[in-house]
């Protein structure tokens, strides 16, 4: 893809370390003045290629926008850090940036892709719907500080009771990213010992960068808030100073959340679409 005559040559391609300082430079206020993106906590990952691709929109040799296309598992993509340079929106620059990352997924044969966006997000909420995505589901965010945690949870009693299975293509959250949740993340999570479980519940857990992420919450109410408070206590422990949870949920487990003293946060809202 190039420019004409009107203006610089404009080329999508794969991030090198020459774009770090652009990329940085133009995400310094996504969010407003004086706030934070983690982009640049991200960023030497995302251009390493660790887990995926990190796109560009190179614009006469700058780049102006880009976007990182997660492997999430064999089949599954997921869409994270699309960022425009606010001198450079409405040129049409995320939607070429997401058939790119489409198709940098479909040729490594991930057959679906993702991504969750605020539902407050108007212009990417737009962007989404234009580029075909689908609305696929919602969750919350919820956040602990690990001062003052909860009483701890009585003995964990490892019960008879089998611990809850997800159904078929239920989500969960790796981080700020979903994927297919299946059995053997279970196991997976179990034997890292980031697995907590009680009376038919279990949480899934995960250490994140300055907190503990609660991934999966699942299993009965009265589990279900035991399990919330145990969350807790293991970022205690890990010594981490929030508990994090990103999670699908219905009033039981909002409840279970509250009384642990999680504060909900923001809404976010699912997208899908397949990547041929
Ligand atoms: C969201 C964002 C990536 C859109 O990038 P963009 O390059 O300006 O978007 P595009 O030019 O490709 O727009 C594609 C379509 O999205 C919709 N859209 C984009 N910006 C919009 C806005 N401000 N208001 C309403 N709709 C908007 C429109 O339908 C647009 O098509 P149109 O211009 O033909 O009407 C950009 O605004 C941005 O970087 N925002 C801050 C970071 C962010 O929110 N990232 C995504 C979530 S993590």
């Amino acid at each position: 893809m190039s420019g004409n005559s009107l203006g610089p040559a404009r080329v999508i391609r794969l991030a090198t370390a020459e774009d770090r300082a652009a990329i940085v430079e133009f995400c310094r206020a996504t969010w407003g003045p004086g706030t934070e993106d983690y982009i640049e906590r991200v960023i030497d990952r995302w251009i390493a290629g660790v887990d995926g691709a990190l796109a560009v929109v190179d614009l006469g040799g700058r780049a102006v926008a880009c976007c990182y296309v997660r492997f999430m598992s064999p089949r599954e993509a997921f869409l994270a850090g699309m960022r425009v340079d606010p001198a450079h929106r409405r040129a049409g620059f995320s939607l070429a940036l997401t058939e790119y990352c489409l198709r940098h997924a479909a040729s490594h044969r991930r057959s679906v892709a993702r991504t969750i966006i605020g539902w407050n997000n108007s212009p990417a909420l737009g962007a989404i719907a234009r580029a075909g995505f689908n609305r696929v589901g919602s969750m919350t965010l919820w956040e602990r500080s690990t001062e003052d945690p909860p009483a701890p949870p009585d003995v964990a009693a490892e019960s008879a009771q089998p611990s809850p299975h997800p159904s078929p293509g239920e989500l969960w959250a790796v981080g700020w990213a979903v994927r297919e949740l299946t059995d053997e993340d279970i196991r997976e999570r179990t034997e890292s010992g980031w697995a907590v479980r009680r009376d038919g519940g279990v949480a899934l857990l995960r250490p994140g960068e300055d907190h503990v992420w609660l991934g999966w919450l699942a299993g009965p109410a009265a589990a279900r808030a035991w399990l919330a408070r145990a969350a807790v206590r293991v970022a205690t422990n890990a010594g981490s100073p929030r508990c994090r949870a990103l999670l699908a949920g219905d009033a039981a487990t909002a409840q279970a959340l509250e009384a642990a003293g999680f504060t909900r946060g923001l809404e976010y809202l699912i997208y899908e679409r397949s990547t041929r």
